[in-house]
């Protein structure tokens, strides 16, 4: 192409293809003559052909390179190579490996137009966005995960590493996803093994040469190549800790079940259907700009995509007018050149799975405005697209499309907006657009979403914290709330596991129960009769009957769920209000403390010293979490914005705890304690063998403000009631104290609607000692971080 000569161009003032030059990219593949293998114990196997796949540049469909297939062998390898280097990698001072981390992001930095480029050939994103984001962004993870290797010591003196991780990650974003994934596992000490996705190995694998440079110790850092098959062979594997994964709800949910009681710790970051709502006060050019970023940055293909357009209603004409201006200057085209807006869509696959639901829209009624852009011939290209006229409820409007397209709907009231927005299985992210902080504010805390943006989108930064809420995952990646999924509590690894209670053989079978000796189930503030008539009998330690209590059924737990929904404005109280009802709860049980104790030592055959101790000790434990209560309160990180982003750890929602046989009064207090405290709703089910002391426990939240819905209780098998509450769709989070098969019945029924679960594996918790049985630990899994990015200045 001759460059046109001047004249002519200030006629048409029309941009001209302005190609970054791809010779370094193209020598590196060279290089390696466009064939990989995979990077284990610190060198590159030989290319394996059978079974490899071929990488393909999206915008011109021309191959780039072939990749090895992983198999069962290569990741044995691979994950031996990883338990091996372990240890030592563990023991480095935080120093040492603060310096790996730090050369890692030197060198990211020294070869950030390589990376750019090469990632843009790879995933047919423009470079533009390439060199301005995803490669600094990693870079700046890099540095500051070096940071948490520097301080990991003495900010996580209490944890240490999880050990061996694998991780899963997705092909929108190759390189950013691979620094969230690997620098807060090495940062805290552990060793990974990740698998790119197929088809965007590319900068994975030129970052294994990075590690080779910066001296990273053999095995620390190992990258298998790979599909699905290969993935679910390390996600399944047993001596992986960890696994953590980006990418489909699906998968996500596969994920869970085939790591369900094997106890590896698990973070999923998984699809989003975010709003992005405009109010009538926005200031609506920006708004517009906005959604250019929220839908239209990378092809759409963003988790975090603001994919669903709220719009008031006064000023929806006029907003939608606007946007479909600014959606005729929008130039598609090849990923290298800088002067596009937009690139290609990643696969043929991922091309036709849009054109599909699109067309399927379409034909349900959806009107769809796309500019005339100039689509390229070679390459996978979808136009920016604007639907209107659709459902809340309907597939363009709930699925995610991971692709340019962005639905529009309308809402009249604030309330109406926020209720539109909760409207998804879905609770990644959201933006809010309004010249009003006080309503802007307010919105943001009513929306289900780890992420918020008030006046901006997709904006990201290492210092905060990036994950969902409902079927979008759990757990999160970046700031020090992200290193927490890379560690676990030091004195929890030597729980041990749990000893079998023995049930002794009844002694008075004499007695039929008479009717005031059966306990009732605790629900909605009340006592009230179970849905079914069938009973356990509760014998003391001698064997002799004390009482009989109701088995709860899935119907009585039906009742509990709709009672603790009912009690939703707990969350809204203030932390004031919750800790001086805790504190009240541990006085009401204080005026009734040798009462319990005598009942915890005819139940357990506990000394009567031991028994006072416990009942003293659940006391102590309710003032803790008092305590705590106005003290678990968030931070403001400070991103490269002008602003600052406050992190919010909010309540989960509606929580199942399963308590444990062993300390039956202590242990119930050490769970519902932190999850009361933080807002949550919770339904219990006492210890299986010693349900009597938390029947007895009612008439101590009847005597305290506690509002009704807020603690309900069921008695009955713990594994059957666990099965209940983990299939419930309205129970966000289930925590079960137990056996080991509990723990896994609670997380393989858990994937339905991807419930946060916190289970033991059958080891016992000393809920006599503080360190192990109270504190932040409990807290953090009581809640999620929500942060919120609040812009300042004009
Ligand atoms: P995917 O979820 O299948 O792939 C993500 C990663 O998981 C890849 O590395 C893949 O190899 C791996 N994987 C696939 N099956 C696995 C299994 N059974 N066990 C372990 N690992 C497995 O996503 P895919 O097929 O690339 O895209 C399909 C759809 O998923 C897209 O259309 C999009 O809607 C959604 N998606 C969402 C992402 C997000 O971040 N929200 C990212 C990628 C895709």
């Amino acid at each position: 192409d001759r460059p046109m000569d001047v004249a002519t161009y200030l006629e048409t003032m029309d941009y001209q293809t302005s190609l970054e030059d791809k010779a370094e990219a193209v020598d590196w593949l060279e290089k390696n003559n466009r064939q990989f293998g995979h990077f284990i114990g610190g060198k590159f196997t030989s290319f394996k052909e059978e079974g490899s796949l071929e990488i393909l540049n999206p915008s011109t469909k021309e191959p780039l390179a072939r990749i090895s297939s992983g198999s069962e062998a290569d990741l044995e390898a691979a994950i031996r190579a990883a338990r091996e280097a372990q240890p030592k990698w563990a023991s480095l001072s935080g120093f040492e490996r603060a310096r790996k981390l730090y050369a890692l992001a030197r060198l990211i930095q020294r070869h950030a137009r390589l990376f750019a480029v090469l990632e843009a050939l790879d995933n047919g994103k423009p470079v533009r966005e390439t060199r301005d984001i995803d490669i600094p962004l990693a870079a700046r993870h890099f540095y500051h995960h070096a940071g948490w290797a520097q301080i990991a010591e003495t900010e996580f003196a209490d944890h240490e590493p999880v050990g061996v991780v694998g991780q899963i990650i997705p092909w929108n974003f190759p390189f950013l996803m691979l620094s969230w994934k690997i620098a807060p596992a090495l940062a805290l000490g552990n060793t990974v093994i990740l698998k790119p996705a197929e088809l965007t190995p590319l900068t994975a694998l030129l970052f294994a040469d990075l590690a080779v440079q910066a001296g990273l110790p053999e095995g620390v850092l190992n990258i298998v190549t790979g599909d699905g098959k290969t993935g679910s062979i390390l996600a399944a594997h047993k001596d992986v800790n960890k696994v953590a994964f980006t990418g489909s709800t699906p998968v996500g949910r596969l994920i869970r079940q085939a790591t369900a009681g094997s106890g590896k710790s698990l973070t999923l970051e998984l699809g989003g259907k975010s709003p992005f709502i405009v109010f009538d006060d926005a200031d609506l050019d920006a708004a517009v700009e906005g959604v250019v970023d929220a839908i239209w940055f990378n092809q759409g293909q963003v988790c975090c995509a603001g994919s669903r357009i709220l719009v008031q209603e006064s000023i929806a004409e006029d907003f939608l007018r606007r946007l479909r201006v600014r959606m005729n200057t929008l130039r598609v085209g090849h990923a290298l050149d800088k002067t596009i807006d937009m690139g290609a869509i990643v696969s043929a696959d991922q091309l036709a799975r849009i054109e599909a639901m699109v067309a399927r829209g379409v034909a349900a009624g959806a009107d769809l405005y796309q500019p005339e852009t100039d689509l390229p011939k070679d390459g996978f290209y979808f136009p920016p697209t604007l639907v209107s006229n659709v459902e809340p409820t309907s597939e363009l409007a709930a699925e995610e499309i991971f692709g340019p397209v962005v639905v529009s709907m309308t809402f009249r009231t604030h309330d109406e907006a926020v209720l539109l927005a909760n409207h998804s299985r879905y609770g990644l992210a959201a933006s809010v657009w309004s010249e009003s902080i006080n309503q802007a504010l307010e919105v943001a805390t009513h929306l289900e979403a780890g992420v918020v943006w008030i006046n901006g989108t997709n904006q990201l930064d290492a210092a905060v914290g990036f994950g969902g809420k409902k079927e979008s995952g759990f757990g999160r990646e970046g700031g020090r709330e992200g290193c927490f999924d890379y560690l676990k509590p030091r004195i929890w690894s030597k729980n041990p596991p749990r000893k079998e209670i023995a049930v002794p053989a009844r002694k008075d079978t004499s007695a039929v129960a008479s009717i005031d000796r059966t306990a009732k189930l605790f629900i909605g503030g009340k006592q009230c009769r179970p849905d079914a008539p069938y009973v356990t009998p509760v014998l003391s330690s001698k064997g002799v009957m004390l009482g009989e209590v109701p088995k709860g059924n899935r119907k009585d737990i039906r009742n509990a769920v709709e009672a603790a929904n009912k009690a939703s404005s707990w969350g809204k109280k203030t932390t004031y209000n919750r800790s001086q009802i805790l504190y009240y709860l541990a006085e009401n049980l204080s005026v009734r403390e040798e009462e319990f104790a005598d009942r915890l030592q005819s139940l357990t055959g506990v000394s009567a010293a031991s028994a006072r101790k416990e009942v003293s000790l659940s006391m102590s434990r309710l003032f803790s979490y008092g305590a705590w209560a106005d003290k678990y309160e968030g931070a403001i990180h400070l991103p490269p914005i002008q602003g600052v982003a406050m992190a919010m750890p909010e309540p989960l929602g509606v929580v199942g705890a399963i308590c444990p046989p062993e300390a039956p009064l202590l242990a119930m207090i050490s769970l519902m304690g932190p999850l009361i405290a933080t807002g949550n709703r919770t339904i219990i089910v006492p210890s299986e063998r010693y349900p009597l002391i938390a029947t007895d426990f009612y008439s101590v939240l009847e005597t305290s403000d506690i509002p009704a819905g807020v603690v309900n209780i069921v008695t009955g098998s713990s594994e059957e009631l666990a099965t209940v509450l983990a299939q419930h769709n309205d129970v966000e989070a289930l925590w079960a104290f137990g056996s080991a098969s509990l723990s896994k019945i609670v997380e393989a029924n858990s994937v339905g609607n991807l419930k946060r679960s916190f289970v033991d594996y059958g080891r016992q918790i000393d809920w006599h000692n503080p360190e192990a049985g109270e504190g932040e630990l409990y807290l953090r899994r009581a809640t999620e971080i929500k942060n919120i990015w609040v812009p300042y200045g004009e």
